[in-house]
């Protein structure tokens, strides 16, 4: 038996790539360690969203390489999109690496593995437009938690200016709906009781099939069909991809969540232009709209760069107005970063000073906790369905922490263990981050 560690970085894909190579090494004798010191095999997965991140990669990677070159019998590895992105250029940079493994060839790791162990130094980064996902029935070690993700499409064909996501993940593949409705069995199985469906872009779920007729709703029908009590969810959600029929069949199906994330990215019609968002800000406000007309008590949550090369203050402003406008449950916000590639990344004369950007991150966080506190208010005094997610002691008292159908976090005090029930709560009291809520 060896230990293998690794450490994830970046988003929902990559946890779930590392969830996918933990239960394909198990078949070859590697046991998860979450101690570093103790690995055999110490892999680090990869994000390359902004330059912070793909810092912080190869700063962890020195780590392990200082503790190979005091002689520590350890293989490194790296893995996920800043794999994908430089493949064996990360040799000449951080030479103690004996494998890098880009996002299309998580499938190789056994060979790879294998390959290394005989002292080969190994670079598996070739593009494939086949699905990565698992297609060749490893086991999937997935974290302990009440959510199972599942991937649905990998890749993306959008190309917006900022973004390095079509480059380190490659062209729009969606997997076989019997593949997935097998993952979901199983996690189901296994006690899961919430499936989110994970993709770049969910709403191009099947258009790469050749009998295009088979769309997200349909596969979202198929999951819901299937027995028991659980919820789904669905995540990203493109503005303009949200079709009627989409949204109507998260309204009809019982286990379909009151939730949408619909990234706007930023407020300013002539900014989205220059982002290649296919849509203006009036066609934004009619999508959320819609959604929010449709389906009752909806959540909506959104992502925001702050700062994209050429944003004026005006601009700017213009996302601040979006959030309140369009009432914005909650949105994630990041300054913008350069990445390699991209045609934005061109555009130095463009670019905003950092004290600027980050001026602007920080106005963009203030309004967002204002609009989050607002969202969450409006639900005092409601009665609401949680899935408990989380049993601990705060402050000498015991807390149940769940979620509700639209995605509020509640903080439920009692004694007893909830983990993995759906319990009724009374909602009392709302705070910025979460709910506070006492059983009925
Ligand atoms: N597919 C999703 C986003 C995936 S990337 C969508 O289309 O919305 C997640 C988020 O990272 C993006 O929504 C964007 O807000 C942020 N992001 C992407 N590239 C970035 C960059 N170069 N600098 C700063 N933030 C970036
Ligand atoms: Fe990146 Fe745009 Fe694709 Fe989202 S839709 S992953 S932001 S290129
Ligand atoms: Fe995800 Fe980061 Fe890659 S956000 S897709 S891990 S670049």
């Amino acid at each position: 038996m060896k230990y293998v560690y690794i450490e994830t970085m970046g988003c929902q894909m990559n946890k779930s790539d590392t969830e996918r190579m933990l239960g394909m090494l198990s078949h070859f004798d590697y046991e998860e360690t979450k101690d570093p010191e103790k690995a055999d095999l110490l892999m680090v997965n990869t994000c390359s969203i902004r330059q912070l991140s793909e810092d912080k990669a190869f700063s962890q990677l020195g780590v392990w390489g200082k503790w190979k070159q005091e002689g520590k019998n350890i293989k490194i590895g790296i893995c996920g999109c800043v794999a994908q992105q430089k493949t064996n250029k990360i040799f000449s940079r951080a030479p103690y690496v004996d494998f890098v493994l880009g996002t299309h060839k998580i499938y190789s790791l056994p060979e790879v593995i294998k390959r290394i162990n005989n002292g080969e130094r190994v670079c598996e980064c070739e593009e494939t437009n086949l699905p990565t996902v698992n297609e060749e029935g490893y086991r999937i070690n997935r974290v302990k938690s009440t959510n199972a993700w599942v991937n649905i499409t990998e890749g993306c064909n959008n190309f917006c200016t900022y973004c390095i996501v079509p480059y380190t993940r490659g062209r729009e593949r969606s997997r076989l709906p019997e593949t997935i409705i097998k993952e979901v069995k199983d996690a189901l199985n296994a006690g899961f009781k919430e499936i989110t469906l994970l993709g770049q872009n969910v709403d191009s779920y099947g258009k790469d099939f050749k009998d295009k007729s088979y769309r997200l709703a349909d596969l979202l029908r198929e999951i819901n069909s299937i027995q028991g009590n659980f919820r789904i969810r669905f995540v990203t959600s493109y503005p303009t991809d949200i079709t009627d029929e989409l949204i109507e069949t998260a309204v009809e199906l019982d286990k379909v969540c009151e939730y949408f994330h619909i990234p706007m990215q930023s407020g300013s019609s002539a900014v989205l232009k220059a982002m290649n968002r296919r849509y203006d800000r009036e066609t934004y406000a009619k999508i959320v709209e819609k959604v929010r007309k449709m389906v009752p008590d909806v959540t909506i949550t959104s992502d925001f760069i702050a700062g994209f090369p050429g944003e004026t203050e005006e601009q700017f402003a213009e996302t601040l107005t979006a959030i309140d406008e369009f009432e914005l449950d909650y949105c994630n916000v990041a300054a913008y970063s350069p990445r390699e590639k991209t045609v934005a990344a061109k555009w130095v004369d463009k670019f905003i000073p950092e004290d600027v950007k980050d001026e602007r991150f920080q106005r963009l966080n203030k309004k967002i906790q204002e609009n989050c506190l607002k969202s969450n208010l409006k639900y005092v005094g409601r009665e609401m369905e949680v899935l408990v997610e989380n049993f601990y002691e705060h402050k000498g008292k015991m807390i149940n922490t769940g979620k509700t159908r639209n995605f509020k976090t509640v903080h439920i005090p009692c004694d007893k263990d909830l983990t993995g029930e759906f319990v009724n709560v009374k909602i009392t009291g709302a705070k910025t981050w979460y709910l506070q809520g006492e059983l009925v």
